[in-house]
């Protein structure tokens, strides 16, 4: 299957909860959907740069998720971890349409697989 690239249909945001998160697995790289208590929709890869706890199981704080493993803090704009932690994932461009669809950018650089979301709620 040939990589997805481009601004790619996600979901919507009535499919996530406020301050809540959604899990995608696109082009074999697992993601998580933010949703902010503003709706502002932001998306990072799903991996702690500590040891890789699953962030979209993370408490939401502002535009910050807390890991669920030892609470590194995690700027979900940057992907950077806030110090005195030393870390950075790998963050997507995201587009919240008027009728709440979610587009999410992909530059295709991660290898294929098949995509299927999932939800959680923080
Ligand atoms: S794995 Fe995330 S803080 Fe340790």
């Amino acid at each position: 299957m040939r990589p997805l690239t481009g601004k790619v249909r996600v979901g919507s945001l009535n499919d996530i909860d406020p301050q809540g998160s959604r899990r995608l697995n696109v082009n074999g790289l697992e993601i998580a959907l933010f949703r902010l208590s503003d709706d502002e929709i932001l998306a990072v890869e799903n991996r702690c740069p500590h040891k890789g706890g699953v962030l979209s199981e993370g408490m939401v704080c502002g535009p910050v998720v807390h890991c669920p493993l030892h609470d590194w803090r995690i700027d979900l704009r940057s992907g950077e971890a806030l110090a005195p932690d030393k870390g950075c994932i790998e963050t997507f461009e995201t587009e919240v349409a008027a009728d709440g669809t979610i587009f999410l950018t992909l530059d295709g650089s991660a290898q294929s697989s098949a995509a299927g979301p999932d939800s959680h709620s923080a």
